[in-house]
């Protein structure tokens, strides 16, 4: 009996010819021996989440690798960015924003190394962000489990952060640590007339910790502005809290902040965001390139989803139509747990030249 002719025509309808620009689908040959960066760019031809992985490592590699000196001289192009010279030191500014359980988790360390050999312009993050980094320095972090028992844990002084417990010795020692802190702070303030901002309450936490395990002591060692507009939130609140019985008059000021992150942003001739998780984090950089117009490279790592209208979940194209991206930037998000991805992140870009294959 004969096909039905409708039936064969619906069911092998025949392609176009395929377009010279496409690329096969096609994963990691394990028959063969693979460095480590032949692994990680293997990922770009797998598909789904593996192939914006892909497309995050080569933003992140232009990201850094730009200089002025790319692109040609324009009639209009200001006196100081004119020479040579000049235009091959100029290069892109790296905004680094991260939500706080980053920093509870391991992959403080890679922004760490960040920090350290100064990949980063500037980073936001909020409070627990800030905190945690501190609070490692007196105690650790453990590994545990999600499903651990709530009452259970709060009975034997544990705090849980998805599958990490902290001790809450350790926000004791923060309290003996920083409450000397905030006295100085204080006195200070009153001898000088000045009043602290959030990102220089977060470098003079830097200073004093002096210990070279701490993100944010890199921070202060290479000047690199850290803001975190919602600094309260978390232990630091409790203990600013506690301290305004004991010592009032500390004065945060974010006004000077937003000032200092925005002109950072407006006079960067080249800007481009890394930002793992959503939330302030994510909206404040974003919010920072509307001053200037847009950023020119955009990579997002984050779990969040569109479909409620969340910020933490709006892809780059949202971005773009409030001006905080700029038409034509080169921007992708990854939809994963940062945790998974951006230590590979790391390991294909800024760390690329130090691994040993
Ligand atoms: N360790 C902590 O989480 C901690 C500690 C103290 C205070 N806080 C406070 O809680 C408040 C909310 O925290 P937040 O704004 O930092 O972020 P959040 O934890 O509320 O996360 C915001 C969004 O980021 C995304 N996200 C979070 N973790 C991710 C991951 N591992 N990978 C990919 N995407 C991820 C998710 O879409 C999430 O909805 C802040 O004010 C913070 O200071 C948090």
């Amino acid at each position: 009996m004969a096909v039905p002719n409708g039936a064969s025509a619906a069911v092998l309808l025949r392609s176009e010819p395929i377009p010279t620009n496409y690329v096969s689908v096609k994963g990691p040959d394990f028959e063969k021996s693979m460095s480590l960066q032949d692994f990680l760019q293997s990922y770009t031809r797998i598909g789904f989440q593996a192939t914006s992985f892909g497309t995050a490592v080569d933003i992140v590699n232009r990201m850094r690798n730009w200089r002025l000196s790319d692109e040609p001289l324009t009639e209009d192009e200001a006196d100081e960015y004119r020479s040579p010279e000049v235009r091959s030191e100029i290069k892109c500014n790296v905004f680094l924003g991260y939500t706080s359980n980053l920093i509870s988790s391991g992959l403080r360390e890679n922004i760490l190394y960040l920090v350290k050999h100064k990949h980063v312009a500037a980073v936001v993050t909020t409070a627990g962000g800030i905190e945690e980094d501190f609070i490692k320095c007196l105690g650790d972090t453990y590994l545990a489990d999600f499903n651990l028992d709530g009452a259970d844990l709060r009975r034997r002084g544990m705090n849980r952060i998805g599958n990490l417990i902290i001790p809450n010795d350790n926000y004791c020692k923060f309290e003996d640590w920083l409450t000397p802190i905030l006295d100085a702070m204080l006195a200070e303030q009153k001898e000088t007339g000045q009043v602290w901002t959030p990102s220089r309450f977060i470098r003079r936490l830097g200073k004093e910790i002096n210990n070279e395990e701490s993100v944010y002591y890199w921070a202060y060692k290479n000047d690199i502005p850290v803001f975190c507009p919602a600094l309260t939130d978390g232990s630091i609140g409790d203990m600013i809290y506690f301290h305004s019985f004991k010592n009032p008059g500390l004065i945060l000021d974010i006004v000077q902040d937003i000032r200092e992150l925005n002109e950072k942003s407006r006079k960067s001739v080249k800007a481009g965001m890394i930002i793992l998780g959503g939330g302030v984090c994510k909206h404040q950089i974003a919010n920072a390139m509307l001053i200037r117009n847009g950023a020119d490279y955009s990579v997002f790592i984050n779990t969040g989803q569109e479909f409620d209208g969340s910020d933490s979940g709006a892809r780059p194209d949202e971005a773009i139509s409030w001006g905080k991206i700029r038409a034509g930037a080169e921007t992708v998000k990854v939809f994963a747990d940062a945790t998974l991805v951006f230590p590979m992140l790391v390991a294909a870009t800024f760390a690329k030249d130090s691994q040993t294959s």
